[in-house]
């Protein structure tokens, strides 16, 4: 079943054409980094009108480059949540239209499900018996955590096998349950990293560019200490963390050469600012970095693997933007060496924004017979799985 997906729930404005939930025709993504880096965040009213700027040729783009007519889609899948609604509805509203014009099937599809099935889409299931380290094959059920600018969760993903309701599919389909076992409660992981790389003046999006200058730092210089958590010891919380940062920022000598970086920023050009950023920086200031992404990351892999341990599963997923971080790669890939464990992440263009993941997450709603109507809308909160 070629099905095309849709995905506008932030500052990425994507589509894509899969087939059968699995193979990737086509997957193109608009990024609007260089309309948000100056205020150092996304601005939703600049990030919706920038999506109706370019949700028609970035789904043109998409087809053409899948060599497939817009007549040859078989299924439609929008994003229908969670996320910022000026910019959910321009996608769901034109993928509907699209639908309903071409007299297709569409479904919406939650933006984490969407992630979770990034891994999914990449990683196809099979029977094979756990190794230690091994990839390859995703095997359900499984604990994803879902960690991005927007999301920091943790999942029990599980699948059943239900009758297929769609000619074109085989006559039995795999259909997915999600329990959510803990979240956020204040700032999700790559939002920490995006304000603390604004605090330190080092550019937008945030994550990558710590990621990078880390590797200067010495990561042990500064003791944060474990985030405590009350009551669900799964959930998360990183605001802590950054006012801890924060202090040892404000009114310091790392305060006046964020200035001095900020102000040479804007006097530089693009790319000497991506070449010589680290020349820009003093030893201290590395290493607060590094120090700040070993805590957060050693946060997420410590409450993930304890997650695995409560529901007693062997295959982990991680997905969402802080997923291309190369320690929380390094860090999972140590703890499935060394226990019956499988970590699975996308391919770094998988794991952030994108609509290959819409469209792998809605094959399976169309193929199970899943339909939406002219109702469907978008939502800005919208929960993924009953809570455990
Ligand atoms: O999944 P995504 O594209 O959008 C949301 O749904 O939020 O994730 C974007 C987030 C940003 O906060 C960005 O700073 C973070 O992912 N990110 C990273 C890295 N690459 C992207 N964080 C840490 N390390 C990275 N290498
Ligand atoms: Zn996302």
């Amino acid at each position: 079943m070629v099905v095309l997906g849709i995905e506008s729930s932030c500052d990425e404005t994507a589509a894509a054409v899969v087939v059968d939930g699995a193979r990737i025709l086509s997957s193109v993504v608009a990024s609007q980094v260089s309309t948000h880096e100056k205020f150092g965040g996304v601005v939703p009213e600049l990030a919706s009108r920038e999506h109706l700027r370019k949700i028609v040729p970035i789904v043109d783009e998409a087809c053409r480059r899948a060599g497939v007519g817009l007549n040859e889609v078989e299924g439609l899948a929008v994003t229908e949540g969670p996320g910022l609604i000026g910019s959910l509805l321009v996608g769901l509203v034109y993928g509907k239209a699209l639908a309903l014009s071409l007299g297709k099937p569409f479904v919406g599809v939650n933006h984490l499900e969407g992630h979770i099935h990034a891994v999914l889409l990449e990683n196809p299931s099979a029977d094979a018996p756990v190794t230690p380290g091994a990839s390859g094959d995703a095997r359900l059920p499984a604990v994803a955590l879902v960690v991005s600018g927007g999301h920091t969760s943790l999942f029990l993903v599980e699948t059943t096998s239900v009758a297929a309701a769609d000619a074109l599919s085989p006559s039995r389909m795999k259909s997915f349950a999600y329990r959510r076992l803990g979240q956020t409660r204040d700032d999700a992981a790559g939002e920490a990293f995006d304000k603390i790389a604004k605090l330190l003046a080092l550019g937008y999006p945030g994550g990558p560019i710590i990621d990078s200058l880390a590797r200067h730092g010495n990561a042990e210089a500064v003791e944060f200490g474990r985030i405590k958590m009350k009551g669900n010891p799964l959930d998360f919380s990183f605001a802590g963390l950054k006012t801890a940062v924060l202090y040892r920022v404000r009114g310091t000598p790392l305060a006046t050469e964020a200035e001095q970086r900020r102000e040479w920023r804007k006097s530089a050009a693009r790319e000497v600012v991506r070449d010589h950023l680290g020349e820009h920086c003093s030893q201290e200031t590395l290493d607060l970095i590094a120090s700040f992404q070993k805590a957060v990351v050693q946060d997420l892999v410590e409450r993930t693997l304890a997650a695995a341990d409560a529901a007693r599963v062997d295959s982990i997923f991680v997905s969402g933007g802080v997923a291309c971080n190369s320690l929380l790669r390094e860090r999972f890939a140590e703890a499935a060496r060394s226990r019956r464990l499988r970590v699975l992440f996308p391919s770094p263009a998988l794991s952030t924004d994108n609509a290959a993941m819409i469209a792998a997450a809605g094959y399976y709603k169309l193929a199970a017979g899943e339909r939406a109507g002219t109702s469907l809308t978008a939502h800005a909160s919208l929960p993924l799985g009953d809570h455990v």
